[in-house]
């Protein structure tokens, strides 16, 4: 096979699907930390939380290990019970729902919007029930969820609603940047997102519900270590709920606090890129471009390729394997949950049962899309598609 690709369109080293993007200010913010007298949760952790909030328009921020952390940390709060329903999207990673689960409340799939791939809020409507609680919806790639809809429904019903903005930052929704709230929304900073600090999150909320969650998220402490360990503080705390270990370290908010002043130079690059993809595939009919509604600001975590597959001889995994060929690297997003194993078993899905998510799953495929990528990446990446599309055309 490797014969048949010609030159022109491999690159000669493969390219990475989405490495960080840090710079010296972070490597040399990290340093300070770690020559200073405290690199747990401490001042950076706070003013990283500080600055974050006001760059999404937030009421407070809360920092913490990992977007699975706030997601967790943010439906801990809420109190919900054994039977209570939340509904999501099958089209997610499995941190969405396994927090369902964590809780111990009951994850209800809804399907897909043909266009964006989020939360469709029709089939929302129609999957509540007296037993839903909470209303879960996923930013999907960056492009931000219908949430008027999602409010209208929650008002309607009296649901409480919490945002997966794992992927959307920065993004907004009808001129409000995506964390503005009044409910809980949650952002990753894990390795490969459009915000690192390794592994990292942020729950962005009201300062009253974000008092609970901080103290949920640091072992149900009355106090943090920082302000015990501080001059004149106290050793004493108490216990107030048996909560988790969640907190984030002044280390990874040295990285967080300049990735935040890049963010919206990094998200011009990748709406040029994306928007260098789209233009170039726009003329293939084997090839569906993500869209973005006018009402919205994309963050574009991901380009999410979808292929017309009655178009072409191979399917969706031999595409992704041509493009290894040809050194390029991809991702699939996601998996839906109602294939994975322990959910398809315990609440006995069927693959037809959300057939939008079944659908684009098959022809999914996630291209390269970071700051890091030059022109030439970017043509290579084009280029590389482009030939896979017409070797393979039916
Ligand atoms: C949609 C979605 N939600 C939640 C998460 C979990 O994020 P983290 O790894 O920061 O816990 C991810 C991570 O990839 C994700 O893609």
């Amino acid at each position: 096979m490797a014969n048949a690709v010609t030159t022109a369109v491999r690159r000669r080293e493969f390219l990475p699907f989405a490495p960080p993007a840090l710079g010296e200010e972070e490597i040399a913010e990290v340093v300070d930390t770690l020559r200073s007298p405290w690199i747990s949760t401490g001042p950076k952790t706070r003013r990283f939380e500080e600055e974050f909030a006001r760059f999404v328009a937030a009421p407070g921020a809360l920092a913490l290990n990992s977007c699975t952390a706030a997601l967790h940390t943010a439906l801990a709060c809420l109190d919900l019970r054994p039977g209570d329903e939340v509904i999501t999207t099958p089209l997610t990673f499995a941190a969405t729902v396994n927090v369902i689960e964590h809780v111990g409340a009951t994850p209800v799939l809804a399907d897909i919007e043909p266009d964006t791939l989020n939360l469709d809020p029709a089939r929302v409507a129609a999957a509540i029930t007296p037993r839903t609680r909470v209303l879960l919806p996923v930013h999907y790639a960056g492009h931000p969820a219908d949430l008027d809809a999602f409010q209208d429904l929650a008002r309607t019903h009296g649901l409480r609603i919490v945002e997966d903005a794992a992927h959307a930052l920065p993004a907004s929704y009808r001129g409000r940047p995506i964390g503005f709230g009044p409910h809980p929304v949650a952002f990753s900073f894990y390795a490969t997102k459009n915000l690192t600090t390794a592994e990292g999150g942020m729950l962005a909320a009201e300062p009253a519900f974000l008092d609970r969650a901080r103290v949920l998220s640091l072992h149900g402490m009355s106090r943090d270590a920082w302000r015990r360990y501080a001059k004149g503080g106290s050793w004493r705390y108490d216990i107030l709920a048996p909560g988790f270990k969640y907190n984030m370290t002044d280390v990874q908010a040295s990285l967080g606090l300049w990735q935040l002043r890049r963010q919206d130079a990094f998200r011009r690059r990748r709406a040029e890129i994306a928007a260098a993809y789209t233009r170039a595939f726009a003329e293939d009919d084997a090839l569906q471009p993500p869209v973005e509604r006018g009402d919205v600001q994309h963050a574009w975590h991901l380009y999410a390729l979808r292929l017309h597959l009655d178009r072409l001889r191979i399917d969706r995994d031999r595409f992704i394997d041509e493009l290894t060929e040809r050194n390029i690297g991809t991702s699939v997003h996601f998996i839906p949950i109602h294939l994975h194993p322990y959910y398809r078993e315990k609440y006995g899905y069927e693959p037809a049962a959300y057939p939008v998510a079944y659908d684009n799953f098959q022809r999914l495929v996630s291209l390269p899309l970071h700051p890091r990528l030059s022109d030439e990446d970017v043509a290579d990446v084009i280029a590389a598609v482009l030939d896979i599309a017409r070797e393979y055309r039916r």
